[in-house]
């Protein structure tokens, strides 16, 4: 097992009816001026946004809002939010909505900051964030696991760059969940956040550090669990119980807990799906399912112990004297077959998209330039390598 630092700093509120509690949250952290931010329409249709402002007003907390984030959440809106929220003094962000909400959150609070840079030289990785002002969230959908990560990942929609900067000063400092705000999910999102839930952190478990037994454990329980509750969900939406168990597995799956101990995690399914999200704007976790089969397939062979395991641990594939290699597409086989279940594309036709050459070698390109030149731990990918798997993909 490898050294680690493990920080997990947000106030987990979790429960029927948690967000009832966010204006004392709100308040609790001292803040006096909150900007209210939201996505589409799905949590002003559920009367979300009007619950939350009333419990803001029970504290006398003031507030505004800025609504209208779209998932692959956008430079310009940061821009817009970071306006309205030096115009009205805002010390606090109060994200409604999901990863893509929560991370143009943190986005606004790092500019506001510091308000006389631009805030896409962290993305550009430039130069580190000088401060970001807290955050706190009311989660609608289990998924990217913003709610406790220190991600945050936009889309520059001019330039069609999606990039991420991880910071530790941008962690909410609470996070509201309740399960049943998630049963109004259409079934595509329900079971794309399920996926992205479990790649978050199979990243974390196909790599070549040492013994972590109790990681491994627990990653494999999460994944198990998520799969499950996937398969309730498709046929079953407003199964509470399901909706909460992948709501906590969202959390926990993308706060490190799941990769304690690794040597820092692969993530090249990530690095490679965030150049489809950006030049063709899918949805992140119908992009990695996409992607996942052929990224296993081409780099199993240098990772085969944890692509034994995975396929004995989590896809019960049974050692019958098949040879590990055996043992290892079955595993990979079995997880394309669970992708099927639950209404996942499994490569970029079926997730709609079918990139020409060209556009292969552009994503290759800002792949490589995302990533300083090389990603991943499981197989160490070059560019030559992310085109490969873009093609196997198609
Ligand atoms: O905009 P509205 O109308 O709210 O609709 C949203 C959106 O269309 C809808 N939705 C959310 N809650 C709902 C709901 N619809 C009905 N009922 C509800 N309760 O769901 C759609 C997707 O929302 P989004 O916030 O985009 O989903 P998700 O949480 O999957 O976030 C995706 C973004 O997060 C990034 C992704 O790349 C993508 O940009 N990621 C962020 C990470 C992080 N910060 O740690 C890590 C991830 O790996 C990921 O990269
Ligand atoms: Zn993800």
């Amino acid at each position: 097992m490898f050294g680690f630092t493990y920080y997990a700093p947000t106030k987990v509120v979790f429960g029927k009816d948690a967000e009832q509690q966010v204006g004392k949250l709100v308040a609790g952290f001292g803040a006096k001026r909150v900007l209210i931010h939201y996505g589409g329409r799905s949590a002003l249709r559920s009367g979300l946004i009007d619950r939350v402002k009333a419990a803001l007003d029970a504290e006398g907390i003031f507030h505004v809002e800025l609504g209208g984030v779209v998932p692959n959440p956008h430079l310009s809106k940061v821009r817009e939010g970071v306006s309205l929220a030096k115009e009205n003094g805002i010390d606090f962000l109060l994200a409604v909505g999901g990863g893509s909400v929560i991370d143009s959150a943190k986005a606004i609070a790092y500019a506001l900051a510091d308000p006389e840079r631009d805030v896409w030289e962290l993305f550009l990785r430039q130069r580190r964030a000088a401060g970001c002002l807290p955050i706190g969230c009311v989660l609608t959908i289990a998924a990217a696991g913003s709610e406790m990560s220190n991600s945050c990942v936009i889309t520059n929609e001019q330039t069609g760059e999606k990039r991420s900067y991880n910071d530790d000063i941008a962690r909410p400092r609470f996070a509201v969940m309740d399960p049943a705000l998630t049963c109004t999910l259409p079934d595509y999102q329900t079971e794309a956040g399920c996926a992205d839930i479990m790649m978050h952190t199979m990243e974390r478990y196909f790599t070549q550090g040492g013994n972590m037994e109790l990681t491994d454990e627990i990653a494999e329980a999460l994944l198990r669990t998520v799969m499950k509750h996937a398969e309730i969900l498709h046929e079953h939406p407003d199964c509470y119980e399901s909706r909460a168990e992948v709501m906590w597995a969202s959390s926990l799956a993308h706060n490190d807990l799941t990769g304690c101990g690794n040597d820092g995690g692969d993530f090249a399914t990530h690095l490679l799906e965030h150049e489809l999200g950006g030049m063709f704007d899918v949805t992140h976790g119908a992009g990695l399912t996409a992607l996942w089969p052929s990224w296993a397939r081409y780099v199993y062979r240098d990772c085969l112990p944890r692509f034994v395991r995975y396929a004995e641990k989590v896809m019960g594939v049974q050692d019958q004297g098949q040879g590990n290699e055996q043992i290892a597409l079955e595993g990979i086989a079995r997880m394309e077959a669970f992708y099927r279940r639950i209404g996942m594309p499994v490569n970029m036709r079926e997730l709609g998209i079918e990139p020409t050459e060209e556009q292969i070698q552009a994503m290759t390109r800002s792949c490589a330039a995302a990533a300083g030149g090389k990603k991943g731990s499981a197989k160490v990918l070059y560019p030559e390598d992310m085109a490969a798997i873009y093609r196997m993909a198609r």
